[in-house]
This record gives structure tokens, sequence and C-alpha cells, in this order.
């Protein structure tokens, strides 16, 4: 039998010497006791970083939705698979349960196979966290349709990018959304964003807030009437094990967002027994991820990690603040939550509110807390650990990223003491590698450096879609034969890692990745804009937020600065989305650069983060003036 369930310090040593030795033989275990396959592999593991090139459980075949689904049937058909907790508490939760969730993927299968949808296909979804978001991606997987969910905060020139960059032939939305006390109009983003999507030929729109929309005849259809005709059984399509499952966009440092192409086997088997272990779920637990499955925390544990292990997930669609910031704790208590896993952003958000609170809900039923995203500061950590898990539920600070599919270092709960703002250990399987500046990899403990993985883990992502060059580039080139995470790390005395950040132009505001070329780009369009740059700086929610250091065509030009601001932001907005919105922006000169026109973002960075007591040699600047001018100015 092999160790699916870690319950010990010494076990998870045991458990991962023998995957790091033997990693083929350790994940064939893994597969072959715990999933439904159609047809076993031929091959364990195939990869070469060079090309790069990686292969899990090469000539098997499945489908993933009767792993998540089909196979609970009989044992647990009645048991909750999804539990939707909606914005309003006074709307009623639903429990969808595994025989329910077979019926509505079933049917919603047969919808788009009935519109034209085939395998390989691409299908947009871009909707709020209602229960046809979990059923529609599975639903794809199910004919074998690759899913590209896009956030529905997005705009809709974030959307059409995305739409167009992978060709997606329909797109999947709702009438509208709700966000707290505010409804947001989806349906009328799309109508936006699709102008320039020819390539899109149905829209299925779902009901939520009942809003009187627009309808492109021939092009839109209601969703609800075309599932209540459909049949209820659908047949999964067998998939090779390297099928892709889905894409999902993620920023990137330069140019256009990088779609992450997630493969079937791989991604099951690893999301699966990362999920198991990393929350120690038991049967009848009930979990919750706060996250949107718009992201890659939602794919991996809301729908797919928690599904395959037979979980109780619970998907909320509204926010922590409403109808006051007690929300988060009232759903705990009335659903007995088991496991919450949350973002360090939301925590120091509802840590302002006090721990009042808190204190007025039982929290009794939670085993695990778990925290993901971006790093979590000491005094947010010790907060969630003294009101939220009353010292007695482990912290999980779970280190990943959109491109690795699954959790890669984190503690085991009861098993891996914790520490504060540490990751601590890789996970089973994951080989880790911190580099130095002349890209040799350091040895021993107490080191910081580059992280890096050294060897491949299954659910890594396996290319960017129509663009493996850049894959190969961003991820494979810094280091040979390694590939580079764009994170600082460190390891203390006993081998925990420590996540220091970003080492590259990507910014973490609340949790979310965004690059800062794009920003700038948007940034630029304004007509008065010469020149920007834009970097992070701390913030005691945000994590980071952003600085813009924006230059105008025309400095003599008495223009009202802060209307230019919120013009710089509602242009922010329509390109990107409310979340790459600038918190401060001042204008300048001129900005930082070297003999060669690069602007020193260096220089700026720390003075955005009033660190300007070493700013290092300045005089080689084409310009060192403007350094003491954007000092004296700063915000
Ligand atoms: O910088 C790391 C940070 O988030 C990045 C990945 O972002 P994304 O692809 O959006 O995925 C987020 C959810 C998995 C990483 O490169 N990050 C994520 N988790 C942590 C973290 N930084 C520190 N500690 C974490 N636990």
């Amino acid at each position: 039998m092999s160790n699916y369930h870690i319950k010990h310090l010494e076990e998870y040593y045991q458990v991962y010497r023998k995957s790091v030795r033997n990693p083929e033989g350790f994940w064939e275990e893994i597969a072959e006791e715990h999933f439904l396959w159609r047809k076993k592999w031929d091959n364990v593991l195939s990869w070469d970083f060079s090309k790069p090139e990686v292969k899990w459980f090469e000539g098997a075949q499945l489908n993933i939705t009767e792993n998540c689904i089909d196979r609970h049937l009989a044992t647990r058909g009645e048991k909750t698979a999804i539990l939707f907790e909606p914005n309003d508490p006074k709307e009623a939760a639903q429990h969808i349960t595994y025989n329910e969730l077979h019926k509505r993927v079933n049917k919603f299968a047969n919808v788009l196979k009935a519109q034209g949808i085939n395998k390989g296909d691409r299908v947009c979804i871009y909707l709020p966290m209602i229960p046809e978001l979990a059923v529609s991606v599975l639903a794809c997987a199910r004919i074998g349709a690759i899913h590209s969910v896009v956030f529905a905060g997005f705009s809709s020139t974030a959307l059409s990018t995305r739409i167009n960059d992978s060709d997606c032939k329909m797109v999947l939305t709702s009438d509208g959304s709700y966000r707290g006390a505010k409804t947001i109009d989806l349906k009328g983003i799309v109508d936006e964003a699709l102008e320039s999507c020819p390539g899109v030929k149905n829209v299925l729109v779902a009901k939520r807030i009942n809003s009187d929309i627009n309808m492109v005849s021939g092009r839109d259809q209601w969703l609800q009437p075309l599932l209540d005709n459909a049949s209820e059984h659908c047949e999964a399509e067998i998939m090779n094990a390297e099928d892709p499952l889905f894409i999902l966009y993620t920023s990137g440092s330069t140019g256009k967002p990088k779609g992450m192409v997630h493969t079937t086997a791989g991604y099951m088997v690893y999301t699966a027994y990362t999920f198991k272990n990393v929350f120690q779920y038991r049967e009848n637990d009930v979990y919750w991820c706060t996250a949107d499955i718009g992201w890659i925390t939602g794919h991996s544990y809301i729908v797919y990690g928690p599904l395959v292990n037979g979980a109780t997930s619970v998907m909320f669609e509204g926010v922590p603040s409403y109808p006051d910031f007690g929300r988060f704790w009232d759903i705990i208590q009335k659903h007995k939550v088991n496991q919450f896993y949350t973002a360090p952003t939301a925590i120091r958000a509802l840590a302002k509110q006090g721990a009042e609170l808190v204190e007025k809900y039982d929290l009794s039923s939670l085993k695990v807390l778990g925290s993901v995203g971006e790093p979590i500061n000491e005094e947010a950590w010790h907060w969630y650990n003294d009101n939220v898990g009353k010292r007695n539920s482990p912290i999980v600070d779970t280190w990943w990223q959109t491109e690795t599919g699954g959790i890669m270092i984190s503690p085991i709960p009861y098993s891996t003491p914790t520490k504060p703002t540490y990751a601590t250990l890789p996970f089973i399987g994951i080989q880790p590698a911190l580099m130095d500046e002349n890209g040799d990899e350091l040895k021993g403990n107490q080191v910081d450096g580059r992280l890096c993985i050294k060897f491949p883990w299954p659910s890594m992502a396996r290319t960017i879609w129509g663009n493996h060059q850049r894959y190969k580039e961003t991820y494979f080139s810094a280091y040979e034969n390694k590939y580079f995470t764009g994170d600082g790390a460190l390891r203390d005395e006993v081998g925990y890692y420590r996540i220091t950040g970003r080492v590259d132009d990507v910014i973490i505001v609340s949790g979310h990745n965004l690059g800062t070329a794009p920003i700038e780009d948007a940034v630029n369009e304004h007509p008065a804009v010469a020149e920007s740059a834009i970097v992070g700086f701390p913030h005691d929610v945000k994590g980071s937020a952003l600085y813009g250091y924006v230059t105008l065509k025309d400095t003599g030009e008495s223009r009202n600065h802060d209307n230019l601001r919120k013009e710089i932001n509602q242009i922010i907005t329509e390109s990107i989305g409310p979340i790459a919105k600038l918190d401060k922006i001042q204008f300048t000169s001129g900005l930082p650069k070297t003999r060669s026109g690069k602007i020193m973002r260096r220089i700026l960075r720390k003075i955005a983060q009033k660190d300007t007591g070493n700013l290092g040699d300045t005089s080689t600047l084409l310009n060192p003036e403007v350094v003491q001018e954007i000092m004296d100015n700063v915000l």
C-alpha cells in the first residue's frame, strides 16, 4: 500500500525520501491505487527540461470527471459534493450531491455538444461563483473540450485578449453577478469583448440576477431551457493522459498574459494527492476554499482536488465584507467548516475589523487553516492562528503557482511543526533548489537565493498556449535544467523554506499576480502621458499596492492632476480590470534611466517603499538629477 495519507513527521520524511529516490515508482503506486483509469500507462515519466518536454503516465486513458463524480456515485451519491453559499445570506445554501452533480454535468455536457463543441475545442468561461461555473468546467472536461476560465473581474479588453489568444469558439456567461450589495453587468462586458472576437459563434447565458439584458440573435441563448431539454446521460470522452484539460492565463513580467496549459492525468493525480494531505481531509469533513474558480486555486482546490477525493467543497459567491465583516465566520459556523483556505490579504482586511467580530461565532469545527497567494506576514499569521484557529488548528502556508498546478511547499498539518511566515517543507515529490547570482545551486541550509525546481512533478504546466518558445524562455532558460519560479526564497537552519517574493516585474496585489508591463501600456494610452513606470510598495491590507511614476508629454500644461489620476485609473480598469488600479500616481519630469535608456526600476522601487537610505550608485544614470526631484515629491 502506498502512503496516501501522511499522518506524522517521520512518515513525511520517509515518504519524501522514497518519492525523490524513485519518483516514477512512487507516483506509479499512488496512481495505481487511487484513481479510475480506462487504460493504464505504458510509461510513468519522460522528461527533458532542455526542450522542455514533460510527459506523465503516457499511454494512459481516463476522464477526470469519472474520477470526480462517477466513481463516487455508488458510495457517496447522496453526499454533498458542492455546497453553494450565495452572496445574500438570506438566500438558502444549495447542497449539490454527487448524484445531482452527475446529472447537471452530463446535461451541460450534452448542451455543449449540441452547440457544436467537440473534443479539443476551447470554451471560455466568464461566470461568477455560482454552481454553473463548477458544472461548466466539469462539463467541458466530460467531453474533452478545453476550458479557459477568465476571472469575472477582468475587463472586456482583458477578456477579448484571452478569448482570441486561445481561439475560443464559445463563451459561457451570466446575465450579471452579485458582489456584496452591488450587481455587475457581466453580459455587457462580454458583448463589448466580443466586438473583437470573430471566432466566437455561441454565447450561453445563465440567469442569476434576472436583469433585462440584450441577447444577440443567432449568437446568444439562455442556458436553462437548453439544460432542461438535455439528456442526463453523457458518455465521458476518453482522454489521453497528456491531452490538455484546461488553459488558465497568468500575468508575465512582459507582454500579453500567458495561457498556461495543464494536462489531464498528472494534474489529476497531483491535485488529488496534495488536497488529501495538505488539508488532511477525512470523509464527512466540510472543506472551504474562498478563492474564485477564475484562479488556479479554485481550479485545483475547489473543483478538481476535492472532488477527486469525494469531498464536500464549499463554493462562496460573495465577499468577506457583506453583509458585514463577520461573513466568513458566519459561514464557518453555519456549515461547520473543517478546513478553511484563504489569502493573507483577506486575513489582513478582517484583522483590521478587530477580534470581536470573530469571537461572536462558533469556529470549533475548524481543524486546518490554509493561506495562499502571497507571503503571509508575521502579524497576520498570528492573528489568524490566535483568533481563528484559537491556536488549535495548524496553519498551512502553501506556496505554489498557476504554473505548478498544485501545492509545492507546505506543512502537512499535525505533522510538520509550523513557523510563522515559512511555507516550511517541500511537498512529497518536489525537489526545490536555491540558486545564487552565478547560476550555481546553493547547498546546505541558511541560504538565500532564487527558487527553482529541479525535477518534474505531475501537475506542472506543459506549455504556454500557442507559444512554446516563450514557455522555454520564461521558465527554463534562467538556469540550466531547472524550472525557475520567479520567486526568491531562503532556507533556514532546519531546511524550512520562506518565500521572500517575486524577483521579476510581477507584483502581487491582494494575492493577484500583476505584470507591470501591461499596466504601463494602459497608462501610456492616456493622450497626456509620455512615459510611465510601475513598481510595488508595501500596503497593510493588500500586501503590495501599485505606485506609478508618470511623465506627461506637455509638462507646461496645467492639467488638474487629480483628474488625470482618475482618468489613468479608468483606462487601467477598462483594459485590465479594477484590481490593477494604481494606489499612488506621482507626476515627474523624468524617469531615471541608464545610458542605454533602460528605466531603473530598482531606484523607483526603493523610493516608493521609502527605503532611500541606500539607493546605490546613481552617478552612472543618464539623468541623475531626476532622482532627487522624485524623492522630494514622493507620495
Ligand atoms: O510569488 C508567489 C506567490 O504567488 C505567485 C503565484 O501566483 P499565482 O500564479 O497567481 O498563483 C497563486 C495561487 C497559487 C508565486 O510565484 N505566492 C503564492 N503562494 C505563496 C506565494 N508567496 C508566498 N507564500 C505563499 N504561500
